[in-house]
């Protein structure tokens, strides 16, 4: 797709995959206005939108009228979202006020602003909960661990229905766990690997729950690229992706070799699950994303290694900033 002179809205624009996107997006020349809350506890920042040619607007997608925002949008990227998997248990109404109801408003905003715009909703591998069978592929079953899950399911299915009902070009992207630049490193609500590099980076230990569980990792570049085809390409629309990432890890391994790569001689110590996490938590993941390769030839380019080096270099100036 020739995305210069595109019209694009992003919503949740100016958190970490969402800012990321938008930066790429008008560095490619689209006109990219972003909407953001910035809910606290989430991944938004002030720093995250600097120099890039975006238009910000500082608005609730479960209050504003977001019919104006979508009027002549060619593409919506829809990346709004509660993330926190301990915040949704413990405040599930305000977890399906942003992952379901307000998924609900932006569809019928867009129904009567932006009838033609190809949406890509930002989804999760979080909802098939923990895995019967490795690799996970789209036919697993869902079993959401959490109320997180149960209602980041529900927005997904609200914008599938909108693409079979009313026939809207409709992509859902069920994303691993990613990483990179503009990741909210202030504490683990995004992921634990925000409390690793805050730690790595102040030359501090760091604590591994586990260590055996494998993931798959995304580095931010990787999933940008694949939300860009998944718009461009008609062959996503009406269906549902696992994007995976780099070959998946054993979580120990990777705490070593984020610590070669830090190469300031911080380390880790390998703990059991606390209780609470433990009843969330899904053990091994790593996605069979073969149907999303296929449909556009998407592959992830960036190692892990590569990833947590560009990761730490970006993040190591910025580190007051962040935390
Ligand atoms: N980062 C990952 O590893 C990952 C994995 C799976 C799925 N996802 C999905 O990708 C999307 C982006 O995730 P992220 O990691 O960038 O999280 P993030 O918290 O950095 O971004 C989400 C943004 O949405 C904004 N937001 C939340 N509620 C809002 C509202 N009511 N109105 C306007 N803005 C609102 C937040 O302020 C935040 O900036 C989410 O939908 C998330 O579920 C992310």
């Amino acid at each position: 797709m020739e995305w210069r002179g595109q019209r694009v809205l992003v919503t949740g624009g100016a958190g970490f995959l969402g800012a990321n996107l938008c930066i790429a997006l008008a560095e490619r020349g689209a006109k990219v206005t972003a909407v953001d809350a910035f809910l606290f506890g989430g991944g938004a920042h002030v720093a995250n939108l600097d120099g890039a040619d975006v238009e910000l607007v500082r608005a609730d997608i479960r209050e504003v009228d977001m019919r104006p925002l979508c009027e002549g949008r060619n593409v919506i990227f829809n990346l709004a979202a509660q993330t926190s998997h301990m915040g949704g248990q413990s405040d599930p109404l305000a977890d399906i006020d942003v992952n379901a109801v307000a998924q609900v408003k932006l569809i019928a905003a867009a129904r009567e602003a932006a009838a033609e715009a190809v949406v890509v909703h930002a989804s999760t591998r979080q909802f098939y909960g923990r895995p019967l069978y490795l690799p996970v592929d789209e036919k697993h079953p869902v079993a959401p661990p959490d109320a997180n899950g149960v209602s980041k399911f529900a927005g997904e299915q609200y914008w599938m229905l909108e693409n079979r009902v009313r026939g809207r070009p409709v992509a859902s992207l069920r994303l691993t766990n990613c990483y990179g630049p503009r990741l909210r490193i202030r504490d683990a609500r995004q992921t634990f690997l925000a409390n690793w590099m805050r730690e790595v980076l102040r030359g501090n230990a760091f604590e591994v729950w586990g260590g055996e569980q494998l993931r798959d990792l995304t580095f931010v570049d990787d999933v940008t690229e694949a939300f860009l085809l998944a718009a461009a390409e008609p062959r996503c629309h009406g269906r549902i992706f696992n994007v995976g990432g780099a070959p998946p890890v054993a979580l120990a391994a990777l705490a070593k070799m984020l610590v070669e790569v830090a190469g300031n001689g911080a380390r880790y110590v390998v703990k059991n699950f606390p209780e609470d996490r433990a009843k969330i938590d899904i053990g091994s993941y790593y996605a069979d994303d073969s149907a999303f390769r296929d449909a556009t030839g998407w592959t992830p380019v960036t190692d892990v290694r590569t990833g947590l080096e560009k990761t730490l270099a970006w993040l190591r100036p910025r580190l007051e900033v962040y935390c």
